[in-house]
């Protein structure tokens, strides 16, 4: 089930030089929500901004009816969205898409920058069936980097950044963790198109299963307008239906070259 509907903006907090943390609320009860999903915002009062905006659900706190969105501010729409203060109203249509597969074997979570966005609510999910995620995060820089130690809670967090100014020097397929693939069951990877065919080759090479969730442009959300599809192995797919999170192994011709909003 989906619904369309205005939330009140809780919080709206730069967390550093390029990303946004909104928190949002729900006079009603939250709809049932799986972790990899996404909504579309409607971004009111920018001139150029005519189709809602695909943003992750970060995290979710159904107790309270409050979601969370890690933004990254790229254009007029994020900028916009940036700019919400708390008591805004913002509309949004959710839960749109798949999820992350969530069972009971070790995983490793990678979050390349703003990748990071719809692995929280993974880790939090794999937490209430007993499960302790390795979480590793990448980041250009100490500037760009976030999540350290609001992920401690919910896993074992690792880091990368590209110039060591934060943990090991590199990208996240450089980490020194990678060295011990017989410690996992199972990969989910978000984050620039080069990062998850990298994290997809290494899952490959020692068998072990692997979902990335994809972030093609996309402008309906709900498979009306076929703007977002993506060739697959087994055909041409929608990703804001049959995604955004896909086995690695369906997309092995997958070659877009395009740039996407986790790129630096
Ligand atoms: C399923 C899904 C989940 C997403 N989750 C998040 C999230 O959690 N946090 C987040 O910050 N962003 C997320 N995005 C990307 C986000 O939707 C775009 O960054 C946003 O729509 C840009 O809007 P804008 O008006 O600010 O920029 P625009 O003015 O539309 O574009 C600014 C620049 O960004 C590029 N751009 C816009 N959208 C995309 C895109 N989807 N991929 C690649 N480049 C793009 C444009 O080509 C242009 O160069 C997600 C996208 C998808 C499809
Ligand atoms: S965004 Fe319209 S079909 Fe996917």
């Amino acid at each position: 089930m989906k619904e369309v509907k205005d939330f009140k903006v809780l919080s709206n907090v730069k967390v550093n030089k390029e990303h946004l943390l909104l928190k949002v609320q729900s006079d009603t009860k939250l709809l049932s929500i799986l972790p990899g999903q996404f909504v579309e915002i409607r971004v009111d009062g920018s001139p150029t901004t005519f189709l809602r905006r695909p943003i992750s659900i970060h995290d979710v706190d159904e107790e309270n009816r409050i979601i969370s969105f890690l933004i990254r501010i790229v254009g007029d729409g994020t900028k916009k969205l940036s700019q919400l203060q708390p008591g805004d109203l913002v509309n949004i249509l959710y839960p749109l898409g798949n999820g992350f597969t969530v069972e009971k074997v070790d995983y490793l979570l990678i979050g390349g920058g703003c990748g990071l966005a719809p692995l929280r609510y993974l880790a939090r999910k794999l937490n209430e069936i007993g499960m302790k995620p390795d979480i590793l995060i990448g980041a250009r820089d100490i500037d760009t980097l976030f999540g350290v130690e609001e992920h401690r809670a919910l896993g074992n967090v690792f880091v990368t950044t590209e110039d060591g100014s934060v943990g090991e020097r590199g990208y996240v397929t450089d980490h020194s963790i990678l060295r011990h693939p017989e410690r996992y069951g199972r990969i989910c990877a978000c984050g620039p198109d080069a990062m998850m065919k990298n994290v997809a080759k290494y899952a490959e090479k020692h068998e072990i299963p692997c979902e990335v969730s994809l972030e093609n442009t996309m402008a309906c959300g709900i498979g009306a307008c076929l703007c977002c599809v993506t060739e697959t192995v087994e055909g041409r797919k929608c990703v804001c239906t049959d995604g955004p999170v896909f086995d690695f192994s369906i997309l092995k011709n997958f070659t877009t070259t395009k740039q996407n909003y986790c790129d630096n």
